[in-house]
């Protein structure tokens, strides 16, 4: 038996040793291993996504049709720009030497300041010497009214303004609307990747536009214009040049609401600094957002306003969006929130009705909508105002949205006040955060939101009791007009807020 079994196993063995070696010689596993090693030579259009061969839908975006083949270059500059490196290919080899970091020039002087204060501010007092902006936004919100604002307070001979959107002409026109009829500034006309690339290096200029990276394109892709992989190379050989040249380069590019199509999302990590330009349509108040910034800051915020002769920019916001609010309306209330070092007045509205589903809906515009079901388990819970029958929908005006928790007492009592169709008693700015226990806590500088509110016009204040010791200074300095209101618990302000009960100052 056992010898039996040996001899089967080795039969097996050997029969294993054959067929392995069969699967050396095997042509179709040969050309197997041979693919593998074949470099990536096609590239999906859509979203840029390497293949080694053709597809008929790319496996990453689900996009049909949209393989082209990238050609295998040699040549070393686009090999480099392939391997996502901005640093000269022959300079990376040379400058391998690592450099002193306290024998290094400081950059102090090496910011350019516009003039123009708050995008001064956003960028972090200027825009650095060689560096990459990405400036993006809606269509129409005004990105190259503003780029052009910036170029003109150079001198021309620093300055250089490329389009690929619009005719030198309508680029004049909005220069004359501007008032900057009289500046010779330089202008171009052109999409091509090397005719930008060659004009950049003759005219070196310290600060260029060019306005928009979805017309920029290389004809060595076969991708077409605006598609990810042609902004993609656009955006990297743009780097390269800021670089080597040190020569600032601010680029515009449009955003879709959904982000579906090729963006300028794509290359926020590749650029030094992306700023928002943020705004409704129907009102003139524009506000620009450092996204990323390598330079400063990422919370600051610029507000603008748009006129007939460019943007303004605007220093006193306190009252600014809150200027046309309507009084005495329910589910409306005033709160103060910091964007950056600034204080901001901002309205929030919420809306209830009774639910025809099951499950209600909860709708924010402007804040998480996780945070409203939770300040609507603590109303539950801590004032027995029962949501759940009901659909809340809560609003930010303004188009801003609210990160910090500051809000969540105004909030709370914009849902109580359309809920129980009431107005607020006290006609009042609402401060805090709320915890799960119904407790009411301290929020961050709380003498600036409320100096930001009496300067709108403003003297009740309902305010977290925990941050009263921090009021003392500014309670010091104010005549008796500005009344400030202390709340420890939900159900305290609650009281003060709709039935004037407890108005211990
Ligand atoms: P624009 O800068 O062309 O927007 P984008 O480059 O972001 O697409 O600005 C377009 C809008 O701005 C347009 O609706 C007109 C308005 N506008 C003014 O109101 N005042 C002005 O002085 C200028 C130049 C534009
Ligand atoms: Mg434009």
């Amino acid at each position: 038996m056992q010898l039996e079994a040996v001899s089967s196993t080795d039969r097996l063995r050997k029969y294993c040793e054959k067929l392995y070696h069969l699967s050396i010689e095997c042509p179709i596993l040969a050309r197997g291993v041979n693919t593998m090693a074949r470099k990536s030579l096609y590239m999906c259009t859509e979203c840029g996504q390497d293949f080694s061969g053709w597809l008929g839908r790319c496996t990453n975006c689900g996009a049909w049709n949209t393989m082209a083949e990238v050609p295998d270059t040699k040549d070393k500059k686009k090999k480099q720009a392939a391997q996502g490196s901005w640093v000269q290919y022959d300079e990376a080899e040379s400058n391998s030497k690592p450099l002193i970091m306290n024998e290094m020039e400081a950059d102090v002087q090496r910011r350019l300041r516009t003039g123009i204060d708050e995008l001064d501010q956003v960028l972090g007092q200027g825009f650095v010497r060689g560096s990459l902006v990405l400036l993006g936004g809606d269509p129409g919100i005004g990105k190259s009214t503003l780029a052009l604002q910036a170029l003109g307070s150079f001198p021309e001979e620093t300055t250089l303004y490329i389009s690929g959107e619009e005719s030198a002409e309508q680029i004049r026109l909005r220069a004359n609307r501007l008032g900057l009829a009289d500046k010779a500034i330089r202008l171009l006309t052109v999409t091509d990747f090397d005719a930008i690339e060659k004009v950049l290096t003759e005219l070196r200029p310290q600060l260029a536009v060019i306005d928009s990276i979805q017309t920029v394109y290389s004809s060595d892709l076969a991708a077409a214009p605006g598609s990810v992989s042609q902004i993609r190379e656009a955006t990297m050989g743009l780097l390269r040049i800021a670089k080597a040249m040190n020569i600032t380069l601010i680029l515009t590019g449009h955003v879709t609401k959904d982000g579906t199509v090729a963006g300028p999302r794509v290359l926020e990590h590749m650029v030094d600094v992306v700023l928002y330009f943020e705004g409704e349509k129907d009102t003139s108040v524009r506000l620009l957002r450092a996204v990323k910034n390598r330079f400063g800051a990422t919370d600051e915020l610029g507000v603008f306003e748009m006129t007939d002769r460019g943007l303004i920019s605007v220093t006193e916001t306190s009252a600014l969006l809150t200027s046309g609010r309507p009084r005495h309306i329910a589910g409306s209330v005033v709160t103060s929130t910091m964007e950056g070092t600034r204080p901001l007045l901002l309205e929030i509205q919420a809306l209830t009705v009774a639910s025809p589903y099951g499950t209600p809906t909860r709708m924010t515009q402007g804040i998480d909508r996780s945070r409203l079901s939770l300040l609507l388990a603590v109303m539950a819970k801590s004032l027995r105002v029962d949501m759940s029958q009901f659909d809340t929908y809560v609003n930010v005006t303004g188009g801003i949205r609210i990160a910090e928790t500051a809000a969540d007492l105004a909030i709370m009592s914009a849902v109580i006040s359309t809920f129980r169709e009431e107005p607020l008693h006290l006609n009042a700015v609402v401060l805090g955060e709320v915890g799960l226990t119904g407790e009411v806590r301290a929020v961050s500088q709380m003498a600036k939101r409320v100096e930001a509110g009496t300067k709108a016009g403003w003297n009740s204040f309902v305010l977290p009791a925990a941050g009263r010791e921090r009021m003392k200074r500014f309670e010091n300095t104010q005549n008796g007009d500005v009344k400030l209101y202390y709340v420890s618990t939900v159900q305290e302000a609650f009281d003060l807020l709709f039935s004037g009960k407890n108005q211990d100052v």
